[in-house]
């Protein structure tokens, strides 16, 4: 079984020219990027996205800033990546996350929290089809697989 997530880098990601900063952990942590787009997601995809947060007080709120600028979608693969990048991405609330993780480093906000990651692998069954098909999803083999693993 491939360990995958979807990775959403939020429009705040990309006014604020920390795509490069947060791709960069990304990699260095040894995860491999197997699919990669930059999409302006219209207000239905958006909803699609987020139905879980349907009932939620901030849905409207959220829907309006996924949907406020382009975000960089993602497929990662690695050990455990589900647990390994929400690690990464630090506690929903910027002002509340570690420093160290992207979150913790770079927000202070609770809505303008510059990543995504799939919280589950039934989360990620859900997300993944809003962005990518499967064809779309490179096989490859990366050169350091073997000092990674
Ligand atoms: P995500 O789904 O984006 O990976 O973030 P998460 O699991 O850490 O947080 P979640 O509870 O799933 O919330 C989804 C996104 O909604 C925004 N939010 N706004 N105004 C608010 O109280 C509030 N709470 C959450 C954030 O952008 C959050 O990432
Ligand atoms: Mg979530």
């Amino acid at each position: 079984m491939i360990n995958r997530t979807l990775i959403i880098l939020k429009p705040d990601a990309i006014q604020r020219n920390l795509v490069g900063e947060i791709i960069s952990r990304i990699e260095k942590k040894g995860l491999k990027i197997t699919a990669m787009k930059m999409v302006l997601l219209s207000r239905e995809r958006a909803e699609k996205l987020y139905e879980i947060h349907r009932d939620k007080k901030f849905f409207n709120d959220l829907v309006n800033y996924i949907t406020s600028g382009p975000v960089i979608a993602m497929i990662v693969e690695g050990n455990d990546v589900i647990n390994v990048v929400r690690k990464l991405m630090g506690k929903t609330n910027g002002a509340e996350a570690e420093p160290g993780t992207i979150r913790g480093d770079y927000s202070t906000s609770i809505e303008k929290n510059l990543i995504h990651g799939s919280d589950s692998e039934e989360s990620f069954k859900r997300e993944m089809p809003v962005f990518f098909t499967e064809e779309e999803i490179i096989k490859y083999t990366k050169i350091d697989e073997n000092w990674i693993k």
